[in-house]
């Protein structure tokens, strides 16, 4: 069965599946804040339309002074991108034909980007049995020979963040090596923006991070990213990318996000509440759960019971799951949950609960 790269976009799935899709359809496969984007951004939508006969700024401002003030940085550390997929994409030319070293079970696009750019991957494999925790020795050998270290912080499926003292020993010792390291902070807003690496990019010049205004602000469909790195990294993804790539609307949208204080704290107690509930609730079941810091989770069920028979039964009722096929080390096992309103959970608890007790 052939599914889906990414999570989102359920009717491509069912349609993928052949699966007819029930009129109620709850999506848990994607991970972005279900309280929907700020009201500003709603209050400011007819104002945008005047931004759709100009060119945008070239340098994606608004946004760029905006993301350089929220991070204390200058805007020279700083590259706005349309997503952070655009950026990964552009970033995987600094590697090109070299060597980089990819921990899994993490996000996709990191090898996809890369291979395209004929780049060789060496894969470290965190283990199941040991929570998914990072395997520190591997990669840490793995570095010695390689040009780039992707991590992802905190990591897309299991929303487990790295200890901070495994982060600086790999990045001290990048800096001895000369393996450059690439941190992709897409979801560090639902954790603490204290423990951002982009405060610490002056004294390492070899680190280069990666930041999404999808996940948090719940923004997908106007995409927008950026990359925080030293001026000279910036320079040359500058040079790569598309002039105007990103768009006015994209710019205007994420200056205002990033003035959001009081939302992304509510959002950071919901998503923490929800986790817990929901990881209690599965522990209650039997499950195995990721020790996840984020707004979404990883499960497994007991070995008498089947990981696809649930992901597909679920999808018959109409609650689509994040299946992990493609991810290596977990290969279908697990199943990613990312959390959704109130209402939603209580009905994917609903659902779960009937299907225990009859498989
Ligand atoms: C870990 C991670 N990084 C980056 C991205 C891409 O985000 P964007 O929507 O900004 O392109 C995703 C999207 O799912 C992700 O999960």
């Amino acid at each position: 069965m052939q599914l889906p790269e990414h999570g989102a976009n359920p009717h491509n799935l069912y349609a993928t599946l052949g699966i007819e899709q029930p009129i109620r359809l709850l999506d848990f496969s994607e991970n972005v804040n279900p309280a929907g984007p700020p009201d500003s951004i709603t209050k400011m939508w007819p104002s945008l339309r005047d931004l759709l006969t100009a060119y945008p700024n070239p340098k994606g401002e608004p946004f760029l002074s905006a993301a350089a003030d929220y991070h204390g940085i200058s805007t020279d550390y700083l590259f706005a991108g349309n997503g952070a997929a655009e950026l990964l994409a552009l970033l995987a030319e600094r590697y090109r034909a070299k060597r980089a070293i990819v921990v899994h079970p993490t996000f996709f696009e990191y090898e996809a980007t890369l291979l395209a750019k004929g780049v060789e991957i060496v894969r470290v494999i965190a283990s199941e049995s040991d929570g998914f925790k990072l395997p520190l020795e591997a990669i840490l050998e793995a570095m010695t020979s390689a040009s780039v270290l992707y991590l992802c912080t905190p990591n897309n499926p299991t929303g487990i963040m790295p200890e901070r003292t495994d982060l600086n020993v790999i990045i001290r010792h990048g800096a001895e090596v000369g393996c450059e390291v690439v941190l992709d902070e897409a979801f560090i807003d639902f954790v603490d923006e204290s423990l951002s690496f982009i405060a610490e990019l002056k004294k390492n010049p070899h680190v280069i991070v990666v930041r999404s205004m999808t996940k948090m602000y719940a923004i997908p469909g106007i995409r927008l990213g950026y990359i925080a790195a030293n001026p000279s990294v910036i320079r040359g993804i500058k040079a790569l990318a598309p002039h105007w790539n990103v768009n006015g609307l994209a710019a205007q949208i994420g200056a205002v996000c990033l003035q959001e204080e009081q939302y992304r704290e509510q959002a950071i107690q919901y998503s923490n509440r929800e986790r817990e509930k929901m990881t209690r609730f599965l522990i209650d079941n039997a499950c195995n759960v990721t020790n996840s810091v984020t707004n979404f989770i990883s499960f497994t069920l007991s070995s008498s019971r089947d990981s696809n028979k649930l992901y597909k039964d679920m999808l018959t009722r109409g609650i689509v799951l994040r299946h992990s096929q493609n991810f290596r080390g977990m290969d279908g096992r697990w199943l990613r949950i990312g959390m959704k309103n109130d209402a939603s959970m209580n009905i994917l608890k609903e659902e779960l609960l009937q299907w225990f007790a009859e498989n």
